[in-house]
């Protein structure tokens, strides 16, 4: 198997946050969990000038407190395998440098040439990396593999991303490229390959003529915290819809893929990303919706506004909460529309899909004739992970009433399973070399080429209005329009994967 074999993984960024809370917890754990081969090494990279010992410090104390362990003699084996290496990035001098310790590191601990080069660092450095890699010679695979992971965001819109899609492609071949998608790594997004093409039940209706509408939502009850200088250059649309939420309408949308090879079901991911129908200008004004969180108090608590955070422009037209309506022009999808919504300052934390199937063809029972009781599965892909199956059963007693009611399955139930983190299940495929969980050049192209019309309307059309909603709501009321049909609505998730409506316990 390849990843057994040894390797040295040079994270770029390497004092940032992303490196402390996500990366270098995940290594550990794949590492207590022996899924990494005697041999490897770690050589974290950034501007500040720090020492093994130094940088070994600064991330024992990264393990204790983003990772639930406290197995010291665990922490000091691992840390052991890191080692720390100060660069200057546009300086050819540095590369070499790197070139020399790396070296040094595979002949003290006979580890081969294979390398994986982590870019966790601001987006403008993405091209300049791997140019200086690639002059430095470290790109060759004589006698080992190269692999660049490459954080989102790839580009700041469609004209950028293929600017760097070119600049990358003069050193480094599409396979040697890893975009991740951290949501592509959550145990619940690969499950819904598997709820629905291992089950006989749900297969034969997932399509026009049994689903109304399918809707995704990612709430998040936290502001953009210390991320303010970042979050007001991108806004919701780019941060979350571009990238995760298109990726999960992907899975939720595509065709059985042949085999489960990677490039099979890359392709069909594509498909779906190829079949999106392009919004018109109309369509931005009919089919979006963008808000920013105002002010408000939360339990007896203000609240800040987005405008109030700290790097965030007083005057700021950011968007923190947006929704889109949408259709993906194929066989199976004709006619069905998409919702899509995302927004910070939400009441809790929720990402799922809802599939909502179509009404009886006849309504046969008194309180039945609208679709508050049409069945809707909901696949909860955080927290309470789980799937909800929701269907009407007669009300006891006389006559023939209706009432909805659940059918759940929680993964809280399983024991004994550990749900691996996002990052960790990513990193091991990358170092399995299996590209099938991550975004290939094409779909992030075609991605923003879908999104450039909301985006570029968004920025020049004054007259599309920017929604304020109060910190702690469910967005702007006028999202719930998007939906057309008056029987209906979003679904108001709640923390438990059981529960919705608006006023449930958070
Ligand atoms: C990141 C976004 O990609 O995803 C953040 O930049 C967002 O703004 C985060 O908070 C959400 O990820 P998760 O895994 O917490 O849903």
């Amino acid at each position: 198997m390849e990843h057994n074999k040894s390797f040295i993984y040079v994270i770029f960024g390497a004092s940032g946050d992303l490196a402390k809370r996500k990366l270098i917890p995940a290594l550990y754990s794949l590492y207590v969990n022996n899924l990494l081969p005697n041999n490897f090494a770690i050589i974290g990279v950034s501007r500040t000038n720090y020492t093994d010992n130094e940088y070994r410090n600064k991330m024992r104390e990264a393990l204790g407190k983003f990772n639930e362990t406290n197995n010291t003699a665990e922490i000091e084996a691992f840390t052991h395998k890191l080692f720390y290496k100060s660069l200057i990035y546009d300086n050819s001098k540095s590369y070499n440098q790197l070139a020399l310790r790396m070296g040094i590191l595979q002949r003290e601990y006979n580890i081969s040439t294979n390398t994986l080069y982590y870019l966790s660092t601001p987006p403008d450095l993405y091209g300049t990396i791997p140019q200086y890699l690639a002059t430095a010679g470290l790109n060759d695979q004589t006698t080992g593999w190269k692999r660049i992971i490459i954080e989102k965001p790839f580009g700041y819109d469609l004209e950028s991303a293929l600017k760097l899609k070119d600049e990358l492609l003069k050193d480094w071949k599409e396979e040697q490229l890893y975009r991740i998608d951290h949501y592509l790594g959550k145990e619940t997004v690969q499950n819904l390959l598997v709820t629905r093409f291992s089950n006989g039940i749900f297969e034969p209706l997932w399509n026009n003529n049994f689903i109304h509408h399918v809707e995704v939502t990612s709430s998040e009850s936290i502001g953009v915290e210390q991320r303010g200088g970042y979050y007001d250059n991108s806004g919701a649309l780019r941060d979350m819809v571009q990238n995760h939420l298109l990726q999960v309408v992907a899975l939720t949308a595509m065709e059985p893929p042949a085999s489960l090879e990677p490039s099979s079901i890359r392709n069909e991911i594509y498909k779906v990303f190829q079949s999106l129908r392009p919004f018109s200008s109309d369509d931005v004004k009919t089919n979006t919706l963008r808000g920013q969180y105002t002010a408000s108090t939360l339990k007896k608590e203000k609240a800040l506004g987005y405008r109030e955070e700290e790097g965030v422009n007083m005057q700021s037209t950011t968007e923190t909460y947006a929704a889109l309506k949408f259709y993906i022009d194929n066989w199976r999808w004709g006619g069905v529309p998409f919702y899509v919504r995302t927004g910070k300052r939400l009441p809790t934390r929720v990402t799922e899909v809802v599939i909502h199937f179509k009404p009886t063809p006849h309504f046969l029972f008194s309180n039945h004739a609208n679709c508050s009781s049409c069945n809707q599965l909901v696949i909860r892909i955080q927290p309470d992970e789980g799937v909800l199956l929701k269907f009407g059963m007669k009300i006891p007693g006389s006559g023939f009433d209706v009432q909805n009611v659940n059918m759940d399955f929680h993964y809280s139930d399983l024991t004994n399973q550990r749900i691996p983190s996002a990052y960790e299940r990513l990193i091991f495929d990358s170092i399995k070399g299996d590209t099938t969980l991550f975004a290939r050049t094409e779909e992030i192209i075609a991605a923003w080429k879908f999104l450039s019309p909301v985006l570029d309307a968004w920025k020049n059309n004054p007259d599309i209005p920017l929604y304020g909603y109060p910190a702690g709501t469910w967005g702007p009321e006028k999202a719930d329009d998007l939906i057309e049909n008056k029987d209906m609505t979003w679904r108001y998730p709640c923390k438990n994967l059981s529960d919705d409506g608006i006023y449930c316990e958070l």
